[in-house]
This record gives structure tokens, C-alpha cells and sequence, in this order.
């Protein structure tokens, strides 16, 4: 089943002097039951413009999109939706467990569950200890955590995460990786926005790129890596002078760091002709592998290339 489906969805926002600014163009998106979606651009590209149409914030100027293959309006009633926005607020005043009971209180709990559901909660995103800290004393990874711990708390099918990780250390940004790969386990969708690109490369089974509401790239991490360049890495400990010259001459390009020499080739013809041509001569190899390149580096080149 698709969980999310967008289709031909365009959102012109209206500024001053009745300009019109196209925010979204024409965008067709669909993510399956169980996935990791990483909806990825860079500021401005349109993703939380599209986050606030499927929750029904803004309406969009054209085009259509379905939650839990239903029409939004229906699937928002289901309250299967979790939706956590970027940079959120809360009730500086209250402590992390009233925090939770209230908004369990919210939507339809009663009470004395409210109290089990906060309970459980506060331990799934690891504030056990800090559920009598005023969320003002909490620090920002908490404060992410306790909006976690909100958008999950009716238990929805679908989590909406607008840049979860943004203003986090590394430390944080583990600690939510973490609890969405958990919250994955437990057979939840997760859609999953941010400009930050090594949370999506870990993070995600299949990304869209977005670029000044364009669609730029939609496919698995490993396809649109694979669809960029590549080439091979040879590397050798302690090269004869001989062999070393030899090798320079057959190979793309060479570097040497702390004692080993890496060679670059082409292709794999070209790596194993340079791995054939050193161990003829006694050389010891260390490492042979496949650079694809990292996802920033598509992203800047694809991005990059459409300012
Ligand atoms: N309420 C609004 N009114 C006018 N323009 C807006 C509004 N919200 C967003 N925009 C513009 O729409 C574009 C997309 O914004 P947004 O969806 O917030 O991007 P992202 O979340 O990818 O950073 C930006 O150019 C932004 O300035
Ligand atoms: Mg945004």
C-alpha cells in the first residue's frame, strides 16, 4: 500500500504586490508502507511546504495528495498521523510528564491512560530520568526527544519529521537515528525531511531530492550513487622505487599518505591490471575498492549545477 501519494502537487505562495511565488512545482512522490523516506534539499526547496499541504496547514494551488490511501481530509480524522515540526515549542513550564498526559489528554485519552501512555513514552525516547524537568531546563536533543515522544503519542502509522536532526550535536543526532531506526522496527513509516546529508545517507532506504520546488532526483541511496561517477582505489604498502615509477606511469592519478600508495583507475580492467602489474614484482596489496563518491558530493553537483 502507499502511505503517502502525491501527484502533480504545486503550491504558489502570494507576495507582496500580488507577485506569485512558485514554491512547488508539479512534484509526484510516493513512499510505501514500512519505509525510510528522506525528503531532502536544501533551504527554501520546498519541503515543508509540502509537509504543511499533506497535514492540511495550506492548501495547495494544484495537484492532489492521499495519506493512508485516503483523501487527506478523511486520513487526518484517523489521528494515524504523527507530525513533528521544525524547531518546535512547548510549554516551557511544564515538566516533560505533564507535558505528555496533556497532550495525551488532547486527543481523546483518558485520564488514567494519558498517565500509562506518558509513562511509556518518556522511556521509548529515553527521558525516563528527566520526566519531572521542566522542558525549559531541557536540553535541545530533549526537547527533540519530547516532540517525539508528542508525535507519537497515538500511536500513528505515519511520522512526518520536519529536520529532526537540525541544531543538534553529534550526540543528539545519534540518539534520534537511533530512535527512528527503533520506531522503524516497530513497522512505522517514517518521512523524513532535512538539508542534513549524512543522517539521510544512514538513515534512509530511498530519498527524493528537492531543488527550488523541483523534483531533482528520485531512487535508493545505492542508485543514485551508483548513477554517479565512480572509480577504483588500489593501495600498497612500502612500494619499491621501480615498481612505484611503474605503477604512476599505468595509473589515473597517485597519492601517497602515511606509507601507502594509492593509485587511481578507471574501471576494474584497469585496478586489477595495476594490481597484476605490482604483485608480479612482489608487492604487497593493501586495499582495492569502489569510490562512488558520498551523497554530498551528488548533492552539491546536482544542486550546485541549477543555482
Ligand atoms: N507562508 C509563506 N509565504 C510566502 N512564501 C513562503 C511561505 N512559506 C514558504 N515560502 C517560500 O516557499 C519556498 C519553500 O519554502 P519551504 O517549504 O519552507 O522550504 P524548505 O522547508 O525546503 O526549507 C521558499 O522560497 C520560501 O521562502
Ligand atoms: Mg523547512
Amino acid at each position: 500500500m502507499s502511505i503517502l501519494r502525491i501527484q502533480n502537487l504545486s503550491k504558489d505562495y502570494v507576495g507582496g504586490w500580488g507577485r506569485k511565488h512558485r514554491a512547488l512545482n508539479n512534484l509526484n512522490l510516493e513512499v510505501e508502507e514500512g519505509e525510510i523516506f528522506g525528503f531532502l534539499g536544501p533551504n527554501g526547496a520546498g519541503k515543508t511546504t509540502t509537509i504543511k499541504i499533506l497535514l492540511r496547514i495550506i492548501f495547495p494551488s494544484s495537484g492532489k495528495a492521499w495519506l493512508l490511501d485516503k483523501e487527506l481530509d478523511e486520513a487526518l480524522k484517523m489521528h494515524k498521523i504523527g507530525y513533528m515540526p521544525e524547531n518546535p515549542y512547548f510549554y516551557r513550564f511544564l515538566t516533560g510528564d505533564e507535558f505528555l498526559k496533556f497532550y495525551a489528554q488532547l486527543t481523546g485519552v483518558p485520564r488514567e491512560d494519558a498517565k500509562k501512555k506518558a509513562d511509556r513514552l518518556l522511556k521509548v525516547v529515553g527521558l525516563d530520568h528527566a520526566r519531572r524537568t521542566r522542558i525549559s531546563d531541557y536540553s535541545k536533543g530533549m526537547v527533540t526527544r519530547i516532540g517525539l515522544a508528542q508525535a507519537l503519542i497515538t500511536d500513528p502509522v505515519l511520522l512526518l519529521l520536519d529536520e529532526p536532526m537540525s541544531g543538534l550535536d553529534p550526540i543528539g543526532r545519534k540518539e534520534i537515528r537511533n530512535l527512528i531506526h527503533q520506531l522503524k522496527e516497530e513497522k512505522k513509516t517514517i518521512f523524513f525531511c532535512s538539508h542534513i546529508l549524512a543522517d539521510i545517507e544512514m538513515l534512509c532506504h530511498r530519498i527524493a531530492i528537492l531543488n527550488k520546488g523541483n523534483l531533482v532526483k528520485l531512487g535508493t541511496v545505492k542508485e543514485i550513487l551508483d548513477s554517479g561517477p565512480t572509480h577504483y582505489t588500489v593501495s600498497f604498502d612500502d612500494l619499491s622505487p621501480e615498481t612505484l615509477a611503474q605503477l604512476s606511469q599505468l595509473a589515473a592519478g597517485v597519492g601517497e599518505y602515511g606509507g601507502v600508495t594509492n593509485f587511481t583507475a578507471t574501471d576494474h580492467d584497469h585496478a586489477r591490471k595495476l594490481v597484476e602489474t605490482a604483485q608480479a614484482q612482489g608487492a604487497r596489496l593493501r586495499e582495492m575498492r569502489l569510490d562512488r563518491g558520498t551523497l554530498e558530493e551528488y548533492f552539491v553537483r546536482e544542486v550546485g549545477s541549477r543555482e
